[in-house]
């Protein structure tokens, strides 16, 4: 059977499904009705969602959760996440719930600059270069004037352009370094076509543009994230530790994670885990904001930990900085129906307010965490949240789910003993 095909993004979508059905699957009808139950009812809907990207067939869920409780600088929010994982909402409102009486998180915007590089290669001296550069700087400002204009409006724009000699790194290879304030957009789009417009006026016979695009890495576009009590208040209910051999294991657990990248990968996971997914229900590029928190986790040439902790005359003191290129305007934030709604949940915010909340999001994943792997172990909460998918990959009915979570109430969750007691009862 060949499996190639001509012509695809040309189908329409009842033809896009046939095709895949016929050439992949042997349970044809199976397939489609798959996809299809998977399509809005709302046709108006689902037109929205397929022209997001080409050849859309069928939408793809995933849960869309909410934590509450969360404050943060005084004000209350209540968090909506989009994750699949079953543990990190419940972990994110018990964080909440423990630190709202312990004063909430607070959190500070260090920085919000962007950044985009226009790439080119130039062979004569570098002195020729920096003169060319200097005479033609104001035309390339003059030049996005017209793109600038509303951003400039809102106190945004570029803030400046400097030519960098990266000749050590490469030969001949020079950049453009651009400098941007973007407001309450992410301003991908903005910083390109600006920087597409800087490269047409700086390009001359002897240097070659090889591309003008903004960069991901934005290390001053920074937020800090704190929480703080006095150790002895670390302690809750049911953890039954000494408050201050806690309060050393955690930090050190945090050590570990800064001295060791098989941990710090495992360890910023768990912190991405509740960054992406608020920045999954508000509508923002998790890719973006992925690679930049790694990037900027390496950045003294190892990989180590996004969040930090301090135990110092009997307080905990326990921190996220991490980068994050945000929107709360323009892109799919007021296009998809669900992200707008996620914003007015957190009351219309601002892109550095958004950043404060996304940082939060992140450390009470990392707390949750840090505290579940030092005292019970991360199994215990975990397999209890993973309790309901086993059920439902078993086909257990709602009679038999309920004799299931009874009894795994209080007996660790494995799967093989899920499936004999499924197998007994069912
Ligand atoms: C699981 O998604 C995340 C954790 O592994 C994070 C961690 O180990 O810190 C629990």
């Amino acid at each position: 059977m060949v499996k190639k095909i001509k012509g695809f993004s040309k189908f329409s979508k009842e033809e896009k499904i046939e095709w895949l059905a016929k050439t992949f699957f042997d349970e044809k009808v199976i397939v489609k009705d798959v996809l299809k139950s998977y399509w809005n009812s709302d046709v108006k809907l689902q037109k929205l969602h397929d022209d997001f990207t080409e050849n859309t067939i069928s939408n793809f869920y995933l849960p869309y959760g909410i934590a509450p409780n969360f404050l943060i600088n005084g004000k209350d929010y209540t968090i909506p996440m989009v994750i699949e994982e079953s543990s990190v909402v419940a972990a994110a409102s018990l964080v909440a719930k423990f630190w709202t009486t312990r004063g909430g998180f607070t959190a500070t915007v260090i920085g919000t600059r962007k950044v985009g590089q226009v790439h080119f290669m130039f062979r004569g001296p570098f002195k020729d270069l920096e003169a060319y550069f200097t005479k033609v700087r104001h035309r390339l400002l003059k030049a996005t004037e017209q793109i600038t204009k509303n951003m400039r409006n809102r106190g945004g724009g570029i803030v400046s352009i400097d030519l960098v000699d990266k000749t050590r790194d490469l030969a001949d290879y020079y950049q453009l370094h651009v400098a941007f304030e973007t407001k309450d957009s992410m301003g991908a789009n903005f910083i390109n076509s600006c920087l597409e417009v800087i490269s047409e006026v700086f390009k001359r016979e002897d240097i070659q543009i090889v591309m003008s695009i903004l960069s991901n890495y934005v290390p001053e576009c920074l937020v800090r994230a704190e929480v703080s009590c006095k150790v002895e208040e670390l302690i809750e209910g049911t953890l039954e530790t000494d408050a201050n051999e806690y309060a050393k294991k955690f930090k050190n657990a945090v050590t570990i994670a800064n001295v060791e990248p098989y941990r710090a990968v495992t360890h910023n996971k768990g912190i991405m885990n509740g960054i992406d997914a608020v920045v999954l229900a508000t509508g923002n590029d998790f890719r973006a904001i992925e690679s930049c928190a790694h990037a900027y986790a390496s950045r003294e040439g190892r990989y180590k930990s996004l969040t930090h902790c301090e135990v110092k005359e009997g307080v905990f003191r326990f921190w996220i900085e991490v980068p994050l290129a945000l929107g709360t305007v323009g892109g799919l934030t007021s296009l998809h129906p669900m992200a707008k709604l996620s914003l007015e949940l957190l009351q219309n915010p601002s892109s550095e307010e958004l950043m404060k909340i996304i940082a939060v999001a992140g450390l009470a994943q990392n707390f949750a965490a840090l505290r579940a792997l030092t005292t019970t172990g991360i199994q215990k909460g975990h397999m209890k949240m993973h309790l309901m998918n086993i059920l439902n990959q078993l086909g257990a009915g709602a009679k038999e789910k309920e004799v299931l979570i009874k009894h795994f109430k209080n007996t660790p969750v494995i799967y093989s003993a899920v499936q004999e007691l499924y197998e007994k009862i069912k």
